[in-house]
């Protein structure tokens, strides 16, 4: 039997994006390809002192993603399973970029499927070249003066540019 078309359903990517990197870009691009659509959840309290707001969060996801017209972005607060409730989203879909990110992505995916068992979690791996970065290492390399260009989006290098010009005032 020839395999099923795609069923076209609708395909969350939720994070804090604290800041978007190109390992999360990578991911929204193969999911952009792979489903009908696709919605970036935006964690608001992303942790306790994020870098960015999440309107700032928000806009530059945006920014990147503006030429694509079934990638929408949208922020959440409170629990993700009720947020793909009211999204009537099928799919979770979370990067996987080494063993270190099992346990935590495995528990996640359990005790969303506990909330809520008809949300699937689907994990996709990012290109090679971006196993190793993370929003909290662009930070800090970011913030030593160490470059990170080739690891975000330029939006996202001029936005910290910005941030650090801000902060050093
Ligand atoms: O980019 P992150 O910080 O790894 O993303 C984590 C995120 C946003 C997916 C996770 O913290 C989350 O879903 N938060 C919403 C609150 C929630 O539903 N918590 C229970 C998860 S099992």
């Amino acid at each position: 039997m020839p395999h099923a078309a795609p069923s076209g359903r609708l395909a969350l990517f939720p994070g804090s994006f604290d800041p978007l990197t190109n390992g999360h870009v990578d991911i929204i691009l193969r999911c952009a390809h792979l489903f009908e659509r696709v919605i970036v959840a935006v964690l608001v309290n992303a942790d306790k002192q994020p870098l960015f707001t999440s309107d700032e969060r928000v806009a530059m996801v945006r920014d990147v993603f503006r030429e694509y017209p079934n990638v929408d972005v949208e922020s959440f607060d409170g629990l993700l399973v009720e947020y793909a409730r009211r999204r009537r989203a099928s799919v979770i879909v979370r990067g996987l970029r080494a063993v270190s990110d099992f346990e935590y992505e495995f528990q996640m995916a359990l005790m969303n499927r506990h909330l809520e068992p008809t949300l699937e979690t689907v994990f996709m791996m990012p290109a090679e070249q971006y196993t190793y970065l993370s929003s909290r290492l662009i930070k800090e390399v970011f913030q030593l003066g160490g470059s990170v260009t080739g690891l975000v989006p330029p939006a996202v290098e001029r936005a910290l540019r910005e941030k650090h010009a801000v902060g050093a005032k």
